[in-house]
C-alpha cells in the first residue's frame, strides 16, 4: 500500500515536471510571434517598447487592456485577441525572466 502511494507520488511529480517544461516551451513558442516587432527575446532595438524584464502584472494588464480596447493600440488589439488569459500569464513569466 505504502509502496504504491510512493510510486503514485513519484509519477505525479514526473508528470508535473513534464507539464511545466511543456508550458515553458509553449511560452517561448508564443513569444517568438512577438519578436518581429518587439525584438528577439523581447529586446527591442527600435521604437516599439521592449517586453523583456516587464513586470508580469503590468504585462498582463496591458494585454487585457489591448483586448478590451481600454488601451488603444495600432496592432496590439489583434495580437491580444489571439491569446487566452492563461497564455498572457505564461508569456508574462517568460518575458519577465529575461534580463
Ligand atoms: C506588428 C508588430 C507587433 C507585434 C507582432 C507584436 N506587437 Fe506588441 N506592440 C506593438 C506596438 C507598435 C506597441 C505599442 C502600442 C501600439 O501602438 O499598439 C506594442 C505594445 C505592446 C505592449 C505594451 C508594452 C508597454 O511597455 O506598455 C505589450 C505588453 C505587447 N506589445 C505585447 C506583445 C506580445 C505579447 C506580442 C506577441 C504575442 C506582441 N506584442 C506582438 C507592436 C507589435
Amino acid at each position: 500500500m505504502k509502496k504504491s502511494l510512493a510510486v503514485t507520488l513519484l509519477l505525479a511529480g514526473a508528470l508535473g515536471a513534464a507539464a511545466s517544461a511543456y508550458a515553458d516551451s509553449r511560452a517561448r513558442f508564443m513569444a517568438a510571434n512577438c519578436s518581429y516587432c518587439h525584438g528577439p527575446e523581447g529586446k527591442s532595438r527600435g521604437a516599439i517598447p521592449s517586453l523583456a524584464g516587464l513586470e508580469p502584472g503590468y504585462f498582463v494588464a496591458q494585454m487585457k487592456a489591448f483586448k478590451d480596447g481600454s488601451r488603444p493600440g495600432t496592432v496590439m488589439k489583434k495580437h491580444a485577441n489571439g491569446y487566452s488569459e492563461a497564455e498572457y500569464e505564461a508569456m508574462a513569466k517568460y518575458f519577465a525572466a529575461i534580463k
